[in-house]
């Protein structure tokens, strides 16, 4: 898939399918996150891989906002060490994660942000990486494809050289 096709067609994904992520995806995703950029290379990140299905219930109960994790193969919390990069850093790694997965066919989304305190003890994270998401990964329960998203009119938010001035 083309860089622009994953970008234009990927949605959050909130149903999965029963069936798991094959482990080599599983490692070209984590890798995704790996290779990621980050400022001065400072990669503050830490990615817990979590397939074991009493811990994907556990963490569906404790985000709100993700009870699906539950339903989930495949999640990956994404820790941060301190450094007033991370949540950049951590986001794009996220990012390149969630594309890399959509173009093998793997659905997934963001779920929670920051505050996520009662997540460490689960998975015996240190008290001092402060968890940024959680991503459940797997394949979607019904197919998605294009011409689905919602978003601004693209004058609004893009300005051609100066504030105001439509770029399209
Ligand atoms: C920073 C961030 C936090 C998000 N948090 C949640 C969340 O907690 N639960 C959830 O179901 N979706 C969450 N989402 C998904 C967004 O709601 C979703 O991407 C947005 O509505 C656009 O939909 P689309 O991705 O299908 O185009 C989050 C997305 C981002 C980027």
């Amino acid at each position: 898939m083309e860089v622009f096709d994953a970008v234009s067609t990927v949605l959050a994904v909130r149903q999965f399918q029963d069936k798991p992520v094959p482990e080599q995806l599983v490692h070209q995703i984590v890798e995704a996150g790996h290779l990621t950029a980050s400022s001065a290379n400072g990669q503050p990140w830490h990615f817990i891989i979590v397939q074991d299905k009493e811990t994907l219930r556990q963490l569906g109960a404790l985000v709100q906002t993700g009870p699906y994790i539950a339903q989930a193969p495949l999640a990956i919390v994404v820790g941060m060490e301190h450094s007033p990069f991370a949540v950049s850093d951590a986001s794009r790694a996220i990012q390149s994660m969630i594309l890399t997965a959509w173009a093998q066919g793997i659905g997934s989304n963001w779920t929670g942000f920051d505050n996520l305190k009662q997540i460490n003890p689960v998975l015996g994270i240190p008290e001092e990486i402060e968890i940024l998401a959680i991503i459940p990964f797997g394949y979607p329960v019904a197919a998605l494809g294009k011409g689905r998203k919602k978003r601004k009119p693209l004058r609004e938010v893009a300005h051609r050289e100066r504030w105001n001035q439509p770029f399209a």
